[in-house]
């Protein structure tokens, strides 16, 4: 049959196989997008040059390695969280310290140090100072000793190291392995907020849509420890003007930490603190792990198949 309509070319390309081999599963997803986009070309009525122009775009966003400010800026990774909070309340283990998007932004392998660490090495004066500190506990409330606090930030700019150039290797990124009580603390600055890049393929989308692209001041971290849930998550710096209206939908309740004053830099000396300054207390609760890959300290890319 060479000559057809549409609906007999959408059939055809979604039964279309050479063998048994293949998964039944792409197949299937594949087919519901290909309908999905045929359907929309055609109550839009959407020109071939329209068509080419988005794959033209496509090609730019995925060159820039731009892919992963679409899939936030769009909702997507803020659903896959809604998502397996869903399941863990379905499955009656939903406690402990609240998820957050990754974002596209993490590297994995930051240095390593023992339960404190200056985050803002080489970034001296660029902000106001800050002290987080807190402990890694399980849901139970007991301590998590040997966790590992990996937290990373944007520079005074809103950039992240190693995405942007001009930036030393692993700048503003560290991990932190807690003391036998699960005890952690850095010295930073608190960041400003994050901004998609101008002139970008990511920004001519958002500006088509009427949308701004900035997410409220936040610090990552990915938090893991022996036989506990890896968790993904932020926290962010209280008083940002984009808090309720985060371009990636990331923002969550509990996770708007308070700034209060320590009046004494005693005992923070070896974080080279020498007067009264801003301290945030946080503790992380984590989850049992069910298996070992839950427990798995890596990036959504790391643990995504392929
Ligand atoms: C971020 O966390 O900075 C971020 C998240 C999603 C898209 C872009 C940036
Ligand atoms: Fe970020």
């Amino acid at each position: 049959m060479a000559e057809m309509n549409a609906a007999q070319l959408l059939e055809l390309v979604n039964s279309r196989r050479v063998g048994e081999d293949g998964n039944e599963r792409v197949r299937a997803i594949t087919a519901r997008i290909v309908g999905d986009l045929f359907r929309t070309i055609d109550e839009f009525d959407v020109k071939p040059e329209e068509f080419w122009a988005a794959v033209k775009w496509l090609t730019r966003l995925g060159q820039a390695d731009m892919i992963g400010l679409i899939t936030a800026g769009l909702g997507f990774d803020r659903l896959l969280d809604i998502r397996e909070d869903e399941a863990d309340l379905a499955a009656a283990r939903a406690a402990g310290t609240a998820r957050a998007i990754e974002g596209p932004l993490y590297v994995p392998g930051a240095p390593l140090s023992r339960n404190e660490v200056r985050l803002d090495t080489g970034n001296e004066d660029k902000g106001t100072p800050f002290v987080m500190e807190g402990q890694v506990l399980g849901t139970d409330g007991q301590p998590v000793p040997h966790a590992v606090v990996d937290v990373w930030h944007c520079n005074e700019f809103g950039r992240y190291s190693h995405f942007d150039p001009s930036q030393p290797e692993y700048n503003l990124r560290r991990r932190i392995e807690t003391d036998e009580l699960g005890r952690y603390r850095f010295r930073s600055f608190l960041p400003p907020g994050y901004a998609i890049p101008p002139d970008s393929p990511v920004s001519e989308l958002f500006d088509l849509l009427s949308r701004h692209g900035n997410r409220p001041a936040h610090i990552h971290f990915l938090v893991s420890g022996e036989g506990k849930r890896a968790l993904t998550t932020q926290v962010n710096i209280p008083g940002d003007t984009y808090l309720d209206d985060d371009f990636a939908f990331a923002t969550r309740d509990g996770l708007v930490v308070e700034l209060e004053q320590a009046e004494s830099a005693a005992g923070y000396e070896s974080l080279g603190m020498s007067a009264p300054f801003t301290r945030i207390r946080f503790d992380f609760r984590l989850q049992d792990a069910a298996n070992e890959r839950e427990a798995l300290a890596a990036s959504r890319y790391e643990t995504a198949h392929g």
